[in-house]
């Protein structure tokens, strides 16, 4: 009898130890993101962002090209792009977008080396959409990327597939028996934070305009009234939004009241074209290529896989930390001829 006591604080002690390691120490870095006495505070861990910071290497920008007023298309044959661009400043990007997406494999990854001109490799006609897709989004969507936009290294960081990318998911993971459907939920994934919201926040959201709502503005359902499934849906697309910027949702909402835009924060705005941009992206280049991938770098439905906020942030509220990369390189890949 009097051994139960003891043995219950030793226990205590026990599985309280592991769970304490998992506790953030003290001090914390708090920044006030919304009007007074709203708790739209952003916490952070000034200790998890210097590593963050600290583990970002950019490929340094070459130096500026030596314009001499010679354009790339009357010296290479096959250009349907860059044509426009001086030599010397062609040439240049050449070498940085190779830093950007394979700088391991070198300029063999796109390219037949014995004929530059070809175009046999699959490589080289993704990286042309690619082009006009970075172009795009610099010039097209500076109400999300502003002066800071986006080179290949924002979403590639050195590897030819970036690491946050998405495809249809399949469902595969389904129970048996009377728990065969999941209805799209229950899993714990990872895109939702491990809550038990749907798996899939994606489809329906980043490639088509879907009902990003949760209260019905009328009191009886009219056809355009959110269901129960959207407010799942919404709830679990604004997981991924948060984990992909490494933020809590007063980030962006006044969560007396999320739905109210006045009294969100401005990123809440940014967040809006940045849906917008997404899902332009994923129409206008990503999905029309997917005849041009090998099977081997597709979903597992046979689709492309796509863009979502963390592929250009990977968990920073601004990809890469703000670092300006596309400075170095305005000529070759903004303004200029974006279709
Ligand atoms: C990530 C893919 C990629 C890599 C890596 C790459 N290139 Fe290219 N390269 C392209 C694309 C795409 C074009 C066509 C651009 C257009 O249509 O305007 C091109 C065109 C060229 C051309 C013009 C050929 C012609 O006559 O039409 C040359 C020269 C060239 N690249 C050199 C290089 C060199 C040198 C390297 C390595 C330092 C390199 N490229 C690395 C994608 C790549
Ligand atoms: C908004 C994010 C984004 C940007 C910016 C971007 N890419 Fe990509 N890129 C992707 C995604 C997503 C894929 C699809 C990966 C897959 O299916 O293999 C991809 C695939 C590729 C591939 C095929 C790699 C392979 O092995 O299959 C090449 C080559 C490529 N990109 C080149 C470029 C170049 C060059 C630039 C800059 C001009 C660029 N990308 C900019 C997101 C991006
Ligand atoms: C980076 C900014 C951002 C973050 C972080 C964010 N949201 Fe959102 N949220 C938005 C935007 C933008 C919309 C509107 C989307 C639309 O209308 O297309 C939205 C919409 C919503 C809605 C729907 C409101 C309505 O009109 O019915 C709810 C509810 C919501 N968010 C809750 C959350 C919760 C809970 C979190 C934290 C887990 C969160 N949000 C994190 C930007 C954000
Ligand atoms: C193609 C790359 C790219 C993608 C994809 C992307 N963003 Fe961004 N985002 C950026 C860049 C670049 C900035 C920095 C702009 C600046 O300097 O003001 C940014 C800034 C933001 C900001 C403002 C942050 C701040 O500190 O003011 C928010 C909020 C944001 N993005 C939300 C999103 C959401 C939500 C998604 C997904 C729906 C998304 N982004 C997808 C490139 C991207």
């Amino acid at each position: 009898m009097n051994i139960i006591i003891p043995a219950a604080v030793a226990i205590t002690v026990l599985v309280s130890i592991p769970m304490m390691l998992q506790w953030e120490r003290p001090p914390m870095d708090s920044k006030q993101q919304g009007y007074r006495g709203t708790g739209m505070v952003q916490i952070d861990n000034p200790r998890i962002k210097a590593k963050q910071a600290a583990s970002i290497e950019i490929p340094e920008a070459y130096d500026p090209a030596e314009v001499e007023g010679t354009k790339a298309s009357e010296v290479y044959e096959n250009l349907k792009v860059l044509g426009d661009l001086d030599q010397a400043e062609f040439d240049r990007l050449m070498f940085a977008i190779t830093d950007w997406v394979s700088p391991d494999e070198g300029c063999g990854y796109c390219h037949n080396e014995e004929n530059l001109a070809e175009d046999s490799k699959y490589t080289k006609i993704v990286a042309r959409r690619m082009l006009q897709m970075t172009k795009a989004i610099n010039t097209n969507w500076s109400n999300h990327v502003a002066e800071t936009g986006v080179t290949c290294y924002t979403c590639h960081r050195g590897k030819p597939v970036p690491q946050n990318v998405w495809a249809l998911d399949p469902g595969s993971r389904q129970a048996g028996g009377m728990a065969a459907s999941r209805a799209g939920q229950n899993l714990g994934a990872p895109a939702v934070g491990l809550t038990s919201l749907p798996y899939d926040p994606f489809a329906g959201n980043l490639d088509k305009k879907g009902l990003i709502r949760v209260t019905a503005p009328t009191a009886l359902p009219n056809g355009h009234t959110p269901h129960i499934k959207d407010t799942e849906k919404t709830y679990a697309l604004m997981m991924h939004l948060s984990t992909a910027l490494g933020v809590n949702c007063t980030f962006c909402h006044n969560s007396r009241h999320f739905a109210n835009w006045e009294q969100s924060s401005p990123a809440r705005v940014t967040a809006y074209h940045g849906l917008a941009m997404v899902r332009d992206v994923n129409k206008t280049y990503m999905e029309p290529l997917v005849d041009v991938f090998p099977p081997e770098r597709k979903g597992p439905q046979g689709d492309v896989l796509k863009v979502n906020c963390a592929t250009c942030h990977e968990g920073q509220s601004k990809p890469l930390g703000g670092i300006q990369m596309l400075k170095d390189y305005l000529t070759e890949l903004s303004a200029a001829k974006a279709d």
